[in-house]
């Protein structure tokens, strides 16, 4: 079936076969996933290899956690939940506020106050979940919100719920169905490292199930600020202006390491200003328009690239995990300002073209 025949159906149908469903799991969807992959022709001839990005901002809250969320979502209701919590840089939350809302449990979140883009916060809360706002970290947020959840009846939709890797790694079956194959080499963003963790799973059940032959090498970026899987060590105050992989403190990281290091791929950290070139090459150069954490994919390939760590005419998948809308601030700081002008044709005409 082609991508367009595929959206709009529940991921949890289309993959039932590898998910853990029973006949008494509900379908709590919003028609997540199928979304595209796109080739970046000018990426690729600059690089010499065949570079395409899969748009997981196109997913119904705008980013890739909806995959993970439909699923977490649709077990809790199962096992009798009637709440859900989380913390979350943000969009996370606002995967859990929006399928909580679907159906029909209560959702609270702790996000760390001040430091989440703007329409991460505006969907949590028009979604009508309980927004905390801590005075501290994810990693805090991440702390309180587990205790919160062994004390009271609540069910945690963080990415420690195996149900979240479950949906996420559907991806994994898109990007090989789109190709043919898995690809030679997978550019992913890490914060507490779900992601990359379900992408490994996700091409290993391909694989061993015949829908695809081989594995790709998994590349992981942290941003310089918040790189605890490259320093080795937990980052008590990350800083990045990509505030969604701002985690010093992966839950997943184990996980993590050995997807990479079993893949033959690696973790590297790319700083903001290589984070922001890409970002905005994205989007003026190829019509992207990602959120920033998203770009460190794209940011660390370059990057990779130039310590030729790529044999030409590999072909390189990188997840673009948000949707650029999300971060509205950062897009007009980092973009040309608004030129005013009097209504009048020649002002407009003066403005285009000069005296
Ligand atoms: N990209 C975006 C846009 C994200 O929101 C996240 C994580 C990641 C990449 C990293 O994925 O954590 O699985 O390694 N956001 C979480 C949140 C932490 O709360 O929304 P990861």
């Amino acid at each position: 079936m082609s991508t367009a025949a595929l959206r709009g159906m529940p991921l949890i149908e289309r993959y039932r076969d590898f998910l853990p469903v029973t006949d008494a799991t509900p379908v709590i969807s919003m028609g997540e996933g199928a979304t595209p992959l796109v080739r970046l022709d000018k990426l690729s001839e600059c690089l010499e290899l065949d570079v395409h990005v899969k748009l997981e901002g196109l997913n119904p809250t705008g980013s890739f956690k909806d995959r993970g969320m439909c699923f977490a979502m649709s077990k809790a209701v199962e096992e009798g939940a009637t709440a859900v919590i989380c913390a979350s840089t943000g969009n996370t939350s606002a995967a859990a506020a929006a399928y909580a809302a679907r159906a029909g449990l209560t959702c609270a979140v702790i996000i760390p106050g001040g430091k989440i883009a703007l329409g991460k916060l505006a969907q949590a809360l028009i979604y009508g979940a309980k927004v905390l706002a801590v005075d501290g970290n994810f990693d805090d947020a991440l702390r309180i919100v587990r205790e919160l959840s062994e004390n009271h009846p609540i069910a945690l939709v963080n990415s420690l719920n195996p149900y979240r890797l479950e949906g996420q790694k559907t991806a994994a079956f898109e990007v090989c169905d789109a190709l043919g194959d898995a690809p030679d080499v997978l550019c992913i963003p890490v914060g507490n490292a779900g992601n990359i963790s379900a992408y490994w799973m996700g091409f290993g059940e391909y694989r061993q199930a015949g829908r695809s032959t081989r594995l790709p090498r998994m590349m992981g970026f942290q941003a310089d600020g918040s790189a605890p899987l490259v320093r080795g060590e937990v980052v008590t105050s990350p800083e990045t202006i990509a505030t969604a992989i701002r985690i010093g403190n992966p839950v997943r990281g184990e996980q993590a390491l050995q997807a990479m290091n079993d893949s033959a791929g690696g973790v590297d950290a790319v700083t903001d200003d290589e984070i922001l070139s890409a970002y905005r090459m994205l989007a003026a150069s190829e019509g992207v328009f990602c959120e920033p954490s998203s770009a460190s994919s794209v940011a660390g390939l370059i990057k990779a690239q130039a310590a030729g760590r790529f044999t030409p005419g590999e072909r390189v998948v990188c997840v673009l995990t948000g949707n650029g809308l999300k971060d509205p601030d950062t897009a007009i700081a980092q973009s040309g300002g608004v030129i005013e002008i009097p209504a009048q044709y020649a002002a407009a005409e003066k403005a285009l073209y000069g005296d």
